[in-house]
């Protein structure tokens, strides 16, 4: 169920202003691909035209090509909404449904997808719940409510929610900032096991982590401030962090800004 994505050309906008220009590149299947750069260099944006996110906000637009093993996510027939089931989404701060149970929350994008027996839905609420690393954990309080869980754990429901609906890919816009450093680790262990079976995008400003879980880093920058955000440079995460082919890479990565 993992699928490639290939961008072409692509351009973000919000009203007039182009927040990024020209991205390219592919995204392989069963790898975890990490975005790194700068705040404001257009990395969440990205992210966003990925699943048809980018255009709910109102003046949004996108330009260019971005294909999901080959079909045009763009495409004149295609429902974004149908997108957004395939291209799953985790958010930077912990969004689980605060009054509804731990059971719901995994539930409620199965339900919204049609009728689904009582049966089927335990068997997928629990499949999830154990691929998110968290049913051990919860599997004695279903039915209390997701804000009772610590931050950590919430993440975890977060994505268990995403992978419920099994999306063929996960898109997670740093998924860990507000998390300590056991969640984070959790968390970290929990995509290295999910990129078995998924595509998986990661945005972070913590270039530990960037090294230690992706396989390939993107390198977002901005020639200057107000200009759009462009790649700099992509490339598999080893080579990136030993031995980067722009200076700017290598100051990011060393901590010399951003
Ligand atoms: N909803 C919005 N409306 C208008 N402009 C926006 C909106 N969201 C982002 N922008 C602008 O787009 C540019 C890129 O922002 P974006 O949030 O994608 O950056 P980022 O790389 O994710 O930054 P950070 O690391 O701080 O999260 C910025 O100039 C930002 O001000
Ligand atoms: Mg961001």
């Amino acid at each position: 169920m993992s699928k490639q994505i290939q961008v072409s050309g692509l351009d973000a906008y919000y009203g007039s202003h182009k927040a990024i220009e020209d991205v390219s590149m592919t995204i392989e299947p069963r790898s975890i691909t990490a975005f790194i750069g700068p705040s404001g260099c257009g990395k969440s944006t990205f992210l966003r035209t990925l699943n048809r996110m980018h255009e709910v906000i109102p003046g949004a637009r996108v330009e260019g090509k971005v294909l999901l093993d080959g079909d045009d996510l763009y495409g004149g027939n295609v429902e974004p909404v149908s997108v957004r089931r395939m291209i799953g989404m985790v958010f930077q701060r912990p969004n689980p449904f605060p009054t509804m149970s731990i059971y719901d929350n995994v539930a409620a994008g199965l339900r919204l997808n049609g009728r689904i027996s009582k049966s089927r839905l335990d068997d997928t609420v629990e499949e999830s719940l154990k691929g998110a690393n968290l049913w051990n954990e919860v599997k004695d309080r279903l039915s209390k409510p997701g804000a009772g869980l610590s931050g950590g754990q919430q993440q975890r429901l977060c994505i268990a929610r995403a992978i419920a609906v099994k999306p063929q890919v996960l898109l997670m816009d740093e998924p860990c900032s507000a998390l300590d450093p056991i969640s984070t680790l959790a968390i970290e262990d929990l995509m290295a096991k999910l990129k078995d079976d998924y595509t998986i995008v990661i945005v972070t400003h913590n270039m530990q982590q960037a090294a230690r879980v992706s396989d390939r880093t993107a390198f977002f920058n901005l020639a200057e401030q107000g200009k759009p955000g462009k790649v700099i440079e992509m490339d598999e995460t080893s080579r990136m962090f030993t031995n980067p082919s722009h200076k700017a890479t290598e100051d990011y990565i060393t901590g010399r800004f951003g």
